[in-house]
């Protein structure tokens, strides 16, 4: 069939298979040009379709020949329905990494559940004997909880008092005012409960009681900070006190593996065009000043760029890792340079509809986000008759 992008709101409803195909390779392409990373051998990766954990899974197997297997919640394609893109870069990627020689098998459903962790378990146990590196990378708006039952949805408020703001329609390049009422009720504890540390720590519960963590190990969560900007929403709203919870996760996750010498970090990284990211109010504002910014100065990383560096300069030097004043890597150091802040701060005053295409980086922000689902995806021929029913070779 003939794929194109279809919009419904913030999201897209398609996706094209060889645009996440070429987008996989690209990342696959600028990993081996970096050269080796002496890191992990053996990799679990949880939300490993998209976005960061996607980059974490290319990274470990591409820099590291690492065996991977990767967890995630994709929707499968159907005759004449496409599939969601994380199914399409898993496609790609167990492809080309089976190319390569290397181990790579995928589970697909609810990783919050008991049953995904058993069968991941399962076969870890069965193909890996231990892993070495566990990235946690799961982005979800909703978990159902595996021993309450309780189905918890996150939300993105502020705390306390309204908050109001600028922010634009990226499709439309407009700006404008916009008041996000606080958080009520149970908002902050159901967004915690969904994006917070805990289900992290039954990960490494559960693997750590079959055995399955290797001495030594490792494993990452990702989190956010951003600028005073987007505070009152992201970092001292509800999601942030989620991210609160995940960095005091790290802790009592690396006492909880004293036994095997592990550790547990928290990677605070750059904000990026994702789906979850573009639903977020006031943030495609920041984001399209901040490319604009960014590549000026050649500093614009995306997330393969991002991760590769976390490896090789910071998990992976064969030295402490380094961490800030609270325990946090750092790889968001670029995006909060006092420099750069300076000039989002001052265009974001200046930022209206008329001039935002010129004094930020609208086009840079809609080529991500089309990128994101396989579309405008340099040296994908779209006009192409494809096929839109695409297998994960070890999901079949
Ligand atoms: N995007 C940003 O700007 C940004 C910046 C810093 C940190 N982060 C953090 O990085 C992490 C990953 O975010 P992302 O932007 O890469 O998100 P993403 O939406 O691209 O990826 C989310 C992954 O989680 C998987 N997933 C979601 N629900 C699942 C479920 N129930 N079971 C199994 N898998 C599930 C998806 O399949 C996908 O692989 C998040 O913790 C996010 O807060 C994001």
């Amino acid at each position: 069939m003939i794929i194109e992008p279809r919009m419904r709101g913030f999201i897209c409803t398609t996706s094209h298979p060889k645009g996440c195909e070429q987008n996989v390779k690209n990342q696959i392409e600028y990993i081996k040009s970096k050269g080796p990373i002496n890191g992990a051998k053996k990799v679990l990766v949880i939300g490993a379709s998209t976005g960061f954990g996607l980059a974490s899974r290319i990274t470990s197997a591409f820099g590291s020949d690492a065996a991977t297997i990767g967890v995630f919640f994709e929707k499968p394609p159907t005759e004449g329905k496409t599939a969601s893109p994380g199914w399409y870069n898993s496609a790609a990627f167990e492809t080309e990494a089976h190319k390569a020689g290397l181990y790579a098998k995928s589970i697909n459903g609810d990783a919050f559940s008991n049953e995904v962790k058993q069968q991941t378990l399962d076969l870890i146990k069965a193909d890996l004997g231990q892993v070495d590196l566990v990235i946690y990378s799961l982005a979800s708006p909703v978990r159902m909880h595996p021993v309450t039952g309780v189905l918890h949805r996150s939300v993105l408020k502020p705390i306390g008092s309204t908050f109001t703001n600028k922010t634009v329609d990226f499709h439309s390049g407009k700006v404008s005012e916009i008041s996000i009422e606080p958080c009520s009720g149970d908002d902050i504890e159901n967004t915690v409960a969904v994006m917070g540390g805990e289900d992290w720590a039954m990960w490494i519960d559960a693997l750590k009681a079959q055995n399955l963590l290797a001495h030594g190990a490792t494993t990452v969560a990702y989190s956010y900070i951003g600028p005073s900007l987007t505070e009152a929403v992201y970092r001292k709203g509800t999601i942030g006190r989620a991210k609160d919870h995940l960095e005091a996760t790290a802790f009592a996750i690396t006492d909880s593996l004293a036994a095997i010498d592990g550790k547990a970090f928290v990677s605070v990284n750059k904000a990026l065009v994702t789906q979850a990211s573009s639903a977020i109010p006031v943030i495609p504002l920041y984001i399209s000043l901040l490319y604009k910014i960014m590549k000026e100065e050649g500093i614009h990383e995306g997330c393969i760029e991002q991760i590769q560096r976390l490896y090789q300069e910071r998990l992976y030097t064969g030295n402490e890792v380094p961490v800030d004043e609270k325990g946090r890597i750092r790889i968001d150091d670029l995006e909060m340079r006092p420099d750069v802040q300076e000039k989002v701060a001052k265009l974001w005053i200046e930022a209206v509809t008329e001039n935002l295409s010129e004094i930020g980086d609208l086009e840079g922000y809609r080529k991500d986000f089309y990128n994101l689902f396989g579309f405008d995806v340099v040296g994908v021929d779209y006009k192409a008759d494809t096929n839109e029913v695409v297998n994960i070779e070890s999901i079949g």
